[in-house]
């Protein structure tokens, strides 16, 4: 059963009996009052009838005669006499029309008496049914001149009022069912319509695909219908709100997808170039190798040879770095590698400069350390790593002669380090995604010995992998890379226990 058909049914059914319940306790309180009533009214009458009977004398006293006499009686009146000297008489007044009552007096028929008689057997006031003429109350009671009379009224009155109220309230139930029926339909049908709306947009976001490509669910419950105020409303806001995070989260997995697509597209393309260059190289030599016919024997393709090897280990080198920054990314990626102890960042500051300096002599190297040591917890070897790439970074972009100043400071809560250098500054052109992966430089680029395009990109999810930020500052003569850790450990590493080793 649909809920409408219920809540129906439920409603009607329940109203319908609380109908019938009034209706039968009414006609049952209205029939008791007039009951009572014509009770009332035939003890008048038959007392009124005593006092007319003892006027007449035990034989002369018969229902037509009393009935003829100066009591004026009601129409429906049914009288009867019994006499010890002129026996039963008994008739019913038809009708107090004319002065010549006895023509509207109705004599009873013997059978009429006997079932009279009958019912006043053990009791003095009764309710008959008579043949032909239907219900009636009688009373008798004596008269002093040893006559018993019985007076009775018609109580088919009773009966056609109690019929006629009985109809009236039928009737009003009916039309009052059928009213509320309606109201109750449409009020059923106008607040369940936000449900009927929000199945309906659920099918259609159902039968959308969504397991692959673009996609988006612009599908949403109509405002109208996701009013939070009715409970039928929530369910449509809470629908829509279902929806508009279901279509975030699809939006990131595809952002996501995109950019791992991206990111399998650039390192195979950076991978090309090392790969195709040993192979060029290798078939050079080989075929130089073959064609001579003593190949040891000829310094120029030895030289030819050493040279093209030097060149294929070369490539050989790029190609392990670019695989192993890789391979450390996606590691971090996976957000595990870090093994954390207590460190102390101008030590290592130290030791990156010490590791740097020889590489680049052209280059004038400072370092700005406090006398205390600045400890973070951390991870030892990847911090170094930052510590290596921002170096090496202010060493290779930059024309010789340029200053680089490592500055190690304890700023508040976080340890705060420093690369500077006085170079050119940042290419513009890659300024907003510089730390995005494979995000180089043209000058990087075009050197046949550049870099991956990954150190900034590893060195700020290390970074990121301590809780700390990596950011930049870069105008021509003035580039500054910043790299704060928190030194309170709770926060450093909230959710994962750092063990200090
Ligand atoms: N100190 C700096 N001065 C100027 N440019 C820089 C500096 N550091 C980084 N860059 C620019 O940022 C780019 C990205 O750096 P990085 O991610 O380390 O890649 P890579 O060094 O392999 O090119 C570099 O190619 C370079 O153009
Ligand atoms: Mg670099």
């Amino acid at each position: 059963m649909s809920l409408q058909t219920r809540l129906m049914t439920a409603v009607i059914g329940f109203v319908s009996l609380i109908l019938i319940i009034v209706a039968v306790i009414t006609s049952a309180t209205l029939g008791k009052t007039m009951e009572d009533q014509l009770d009332q009214k035939l003890n008048t009458y038959a007392h009124q009838l005593v006092r007319v009977t003892q006027a007449f004398s035990p034989s002369s006293a018969t229902a037509q005669n009393i009935l003829a006499g100066p009591f004026a009686p009601p129409t429906g009146l049914l009288f009867v006499v019994s006499s010890p000297v002129s026996g039963y008489s008994g008739a019913i007044v038809e009708s107090t029309a004319g002065d010549e009552l006895s023509s509207g007096l109705q004599t009873l028929s013997g059978s009429q008496m006997i079932e009279i008689a009958a019912a006043l057997k053990d009791t003095s006031v009764a309710t008959v049914s008579l043949t032909d003429l239907g219900s009636y109350r009688i009373i008798a009671l004596p008269a002093d001149n040893g006559v018993i009379v019985v007076t009775g009224l018609p109580r088919d009155e009773i009966q056609n009022q109690l019929t006629q109220l009985l109809t009236v309230i039928a009737l009003a139930t009916i039309g009052g069912l059928i009213l509320l029926a309606l109201t109750t339909a449409i009020t059923i049908r106008v607040s369940l319509r936000p449900l009927r709306a929000v199945a309906m947009t659920a099918t259609r976001v159902a039968n959308q695909q969504l397991d692959r490509g673009e996609v988006s669910i612009t599908e949403r419950v109509p405002a109208a219908e996701a009013d939070p105020r009715t409970e039928t409303g929530l369910v449509g806001a809470a629908v829509n709100k279902l929806l508009d995070h279901v279509n975030t989260s699809l939006a990131s997995r595809q952002e996501n997808e995109e950019r791992m697509r991206r990111f399998v597209a650039d390192a195979s393309h950076e991978l090309r170039t090392p790969l195709a260059s040993i192979r060029g190289y290798s078939e050079l030599s080989l075929r130089a190798l073959r064609q001579a016919d003593a190949p040891v024997e000829r310094p120029e393709i030895i030289e030819s040879t050493t040279s093209s090897l030097e060149r294929i280990q070369a490539q050989s080198l790029r190609m392990t770095r670019l695989v192993e920054d890789l391979l450390l990314l996606a590691r971090l990626d996976e957000g595990r590698e870090l093994v954390y102890s207590t460190i102390d960042l101008a030590q290592l500051a130290l030791e990156g400069l010490s590791d740097a300096r020889p590489t680049a002599a052209d280059h004038h190297w400072h370092i700005e350390v406090p006398e205390e040591p600045v400890t973070v917890v951390g991870d030892a070897g990847r911090l170094h790593q930052v510590v290596a790439n921002l170096l090496a970074n202010a060493r290779t972009h930059t024309p010789a002669g340029t200053t680089i100043t490592l500055s190690v400071a304890q700023e508040g809560d976080e340890a705060v380090l420093r690369v500077h250098d006085d170079g050119p500054g940042i290419d513009p052109a890659i300024r907003d995604e510089l730390f995005a992966r494979f995000a180089r430089g043209d000058t990087s680029r075009a050197r046949q010995t550049g870099g991956t395009g990954l150190g900034l990109a590893i060195a700020k999810a290390i970074v990121e992998g301590h809780r700390g930020f990596l950011t930049v500052a870069s105008e021509p003569g003035d580039t500054t890379f910043t790299v704060r850790i928190p030194t309170n450990p709770a926060a450093a590493t909230a959710g994962d226990v750092p063990s200090e080793a």
